[in-house]
C-alpha cells in the first residue's frame, strides 16, 4: 500500500458582498426588533449580494483570494469543488461556471451539497483526492447566496440568513502552506432532512404555479428542532474527531464554529467546558452564510492574527441534511 500523503490548506480566502443589511433594516422588512434578533441569535448585520451577483460570482471572489494567498495561479489548479445549497442553476454544477469565469482549462468540476457543513465535507473530499496522489491542487470553494432562497416575509428565517463565500487551495505541498489537515470527521442524520430544506423545485415537487403561490421555493426551517440537533451534532462531531486524533479540547488554540447562532456556540463551549473566547465568531456582522461560514470565520481569525505557527484549531459545523462535521488543523504561518 502506498503511504498516505500529508494534506495542506495551502491558501485561504473569503468574500462578503458590499451591501449590508442591519437589524434596523430588517425591522423595516418584517415585524421584528434589533433586541429580539441580538438576544436570540447574536446577529447585528449581514451582507446581501447584489441582484446580478450569483453564487459563482461570490465563489470566484473567494477563489481568487485563496489562490493569491497560496501564491498559485489558475494554471496550477487541477480540480474544482464547490459546496453550495444555492447553485447558479439546478444543473450543470456551479463549479463549471466558476471554471468558466476564472478562464481555466479543462479540469474536473463538481458540486457538493452538505448545507452549512460544506467546508468540512469539502475538505474530506479534497483531502481524499490529494491523498490518492492524482491531484496536486484542489480549489475548494464554499459559496452561498441564501438571499436567493430567503422568504423575506418569514421573520423566523429571514433575519438569520446571508450571503458570502470562502475558498481554499488544498494540496500536498507544505512549503508556505497556511495549515496542515490532521484529521477530519463527517456525519449525517437524514432522519432530520425535512427540518431544514427547500421543498419545491426538485423532482419531488417540481415548480408549478401552486408551488410558487405556496412559497415552497424558499428555505423552510424548524428552528427549535434544528437548534437542539445542531448542539448535539456538533458536540458528537468534535468528540469523534478528538477521539480519532487523540487530542483534547484544551489543546486547541481556537475553535472555528459554524456561524449560525451565538447561543448554539455558547452551548458547545459549555459542553466542552471552555470559555467562549476560544470560539471565533463573526456572525454578529455576517449572519448565517451557510456553506461559506466556517471559512469566512477562519479567514477572519487568521487575518486578525489570532493564530500563531503551531497552533491547533478545530473547525466544527452543522447544516441541512442534517450534516455535521469537524476538522483538526495545525496552523503553519
Ligand atoms: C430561529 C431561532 C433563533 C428562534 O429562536 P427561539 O427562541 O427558538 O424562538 P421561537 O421559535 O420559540 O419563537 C419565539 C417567538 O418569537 C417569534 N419570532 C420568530 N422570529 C422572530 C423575529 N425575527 N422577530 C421577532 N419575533 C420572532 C415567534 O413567532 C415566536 O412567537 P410566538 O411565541 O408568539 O409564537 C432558534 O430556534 C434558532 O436559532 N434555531 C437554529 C437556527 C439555525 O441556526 N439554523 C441554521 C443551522 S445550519
Amino acid at each position: 500500500m502506498r503511504e498516505k500523503k500529508r494534506v495542506f490548506v495551502r491558501g485561504i480566502g473569503s468574500y462578503l458582498p458590499d451591501r449590508v443589511l442591519t437589524n434596523g433594516d430588517m425591522e423595516k422588512i418584517v415585524d421584528t426588533s434589533d433586541e429580539w434578533i441580538v438576544s436570540r441569535t447574536g446577529i447585528r448585520e449581514r451582507h446581501i449580494a447584489a441582484a446580478n451577483q450569483v453564487t459563482s460570482d461570490l465563489a470566484v471572489e473567494a477563489a481568487t483570494a485563496a489562490m493569491n494567498n497560496a501564491g498559485i495561479g489558475v494554471g496550477e489548479v487541477d480540480a474544482i469543488i464547490v459546496t453550495t445549497v444555492t447553485p447558479d442553476v439546478a444543473f450543470p454544477a456551479t463549479a463549471c461556471f466558476v471554471q468558466q469565469k476564472l478562464g481555466m482549462g479543462n479540469c474536473p468540476c463538481m458540486d457538493m451539497e452538505a448545507g452549512c457543513s460544506g467546508v468540512i465535507y469539502g475538505l474530506e473530499l479534497a483531502a481524499g483526492l490529494v491523498q490518492w496522489g492524482r491531484y496536486r491542487n484542489i480549489l475548494l470553494v464554499a459559496a452561498d447566496k441564501l438571499s436567493s432562497v430567503t422568504d423575506w416575509t418569514d421573520r423566523s428565517t429571514c433575519v438569520l440568513l446571508a450571503d458570502g463565500a470562502s475558498g481554499f487551495i488544498v494540496g500536498g505541498e507544505g512549503e508556505g502552506a497556511a495549515a496542515e489537515l490532521l484529521g477530519n470527521h463527517i456525519a449525517a442524520d437524514g432522519s432530520g432532512a425535512e427540518f431544514l430544506w427547500m421543498p419545491a423545485g426538485g423532482s419531488r415537487l417540481p415548480a408549478t404555479e401552486t408551488t410558487v403561490v405556496e412559497r415552497q421555493h424558499f428555505l423552510k426551517m424548524n428552528g427549535k428542532e434544528v437548534f437542539k440537533r445542531a448542539v448535539k451534532g456538533m458536540a458528537a462531531a468534535v468528540d469523534q474527531l478528538f477521539s480519532n486524533c487523540q487530542v483534547t479540547a484544551d489543546q486547541m488554540r481556537l475553535f472555528i464554529p459554524h456561524q449560525a447562532n451565538l447561543r448554539i456556540i455558547e452551548a458547545i463551549a459549555e459542553y466542552l467546558n471552555l470559555p467562549l473566547e476560544r470560539f471565533w465568531t463573526v456572525l454578529q456582522r455576517t449572519g448565517n452564510t451557510s456553506s461559506a461560514s466556517v471559512g469566512i470565520a477562519w479567514d477572519d481569525a487568521a487575518r486578525k492574527g489570532q493564530l500563531q505557527r503551531g497552533d491547533l484549531l478545530t473547525l466544527v459545523a452543522f447544516g441541512a441534511g442534517l450534516t455535521s462535521g469537524a476538522a483538526l488543523l495545525r496552523w503553519m504561518r
